[in-house]
């Protein structure tokens, strides 16, 4: 049955098993995701941004064990066969990954390595599939878009790297774009333009923007901040980011430059987290003896929902 919407992920779950033990990356995450619509995913190094990302595109080692579901446009990504798989991952869903330098091939050039991927898209062939390389090049910001096509990625810069990514994983017209740490490390004006950019080029998809950088994150519609694995607080940024609900959330938000930087107090650690209570309540001033049960994420106005007995 349709459950509507581009994206519907529920209680999707991954776990790692490490010498050290079993690394719970993500843990019952549910998502929506419409047409056009553009969701950051912030929150701490390690809370599972990226690992969710890419369970989305199925693109998680061997040793990962999945469990939920992921529809993208009713069809479970978890049962399908290869050629569907390579037609989503090479088409319907982009992925900007987190390390630009190292996530272009060294041995051919920017320009060869977006074509190939127009090429297996089937969007463009031969002459057709150059023309639209080097037109999403300039798109990405390139004044000289040829010279970029003929360059070897070590050439580039973090930033130029970022950019060609953006225009590779753009070039293919995807429905859904998932840009991972698109400004991290950037300078604040490179970060303002690649941003620009981002959503320009994905004007006609939806985008999944994870991000440590609430500022990125303010460039989105909605928002949801990730603790530990799970979702702690849902909702349209501006509401979310002006009225904190979670504690977490407003500790992010001090966090940031702009707010003078006060650090959260503690130290995230995946490994101590105890699955019984809040998995924050050892960082947080408000815990009380309420916080030992496990919260869930309860909706706790229109449109927003926060994971705290306290909201
Ligand atoms: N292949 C892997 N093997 C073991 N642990 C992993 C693997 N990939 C990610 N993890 C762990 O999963 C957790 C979440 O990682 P990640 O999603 O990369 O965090 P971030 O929010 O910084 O993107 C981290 O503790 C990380 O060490
Ligand atoms: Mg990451």
């Amino acid at each position: 049955m349709s459950q509507g919407g581009l994206l519907v992920v529920r209680g999707l779950s991954v776990a790692f098993k490490t010498q050290k033990g079993t690394v719970q990356a993500i843990d019952g995450i549910d998502l929506d995701l419409n047409e056009n619509e553009t969701l950051a995913i912030v929150g701490e190094s390690g809370c599972g941004k990226s690992v969710l990302g890419h369970a989305i595109m199925r693109l998680l080692d061997d040793i990962a064990v999945v469990r939920g579901s992921v529809l993208f446009r009713d069809k479970e990504v978890y049962e399908m066969e290869t050629t569907a798989l390579l037609n989503l991952r090479g088409g319907l869903i982009s992925l900007v990954p987190q390390s630009p330098s190292s996530s272009f091939n060294p041995v051919i050039k920017i320009g060869k390595q977006i074509e190939e991927l127009i090429e297996k898209a089937g969007k463009e062939k031969g002459i057709g599939a150059r023309k639209r390389a080097v037109e999403y090049l300039s798109m990405a910001g390139f004044s000289q878009p040829e010279q970029i096509y003929e360059s070897y990625p070590h050439r580039l810069s973090g930033g130029m790297c970022e950019r060609a990514l953006i225009a590779m994983a753009l070039s293919v017209e995807p429905e859904l774009v998932i840009a991972d740490e698109p400004t991290k490390g950037l300078d604040a004006l490179s970060r303002k333009n690649i941003l620009g950019m981002l959503h320009k080029l994905a004007k006609d998809a939806s985008m999944i923007m994870i991000t440590h950088d609430l500022k990125a994150a303010e460039t989105c519609g909605r928002i949801a901040v990730m603790y530990s694995g799970e979702i702690v607080e849902e909702g349209p940024t501006g509401i979310v980011l002006n009225n904190p609900r979670h504690v977490y959330t407003k500790g992010l938000i001090d966090a940031q430059p702009s707010r003078g930087m006060k650090p959260i107090k503690g130290r995230h650690n995946l490994f101590s987290h105890n699955a019984l209570g809040c998995r924050f309540k050892e960082r947080c001033d408000a815990a009380s003896s309420e916080c030992s049960n496990h919260p869930l994420l309860n909706i706790v106005e229109d449109c927003r929902k926060v994971r705290c007995c306290h909201a």
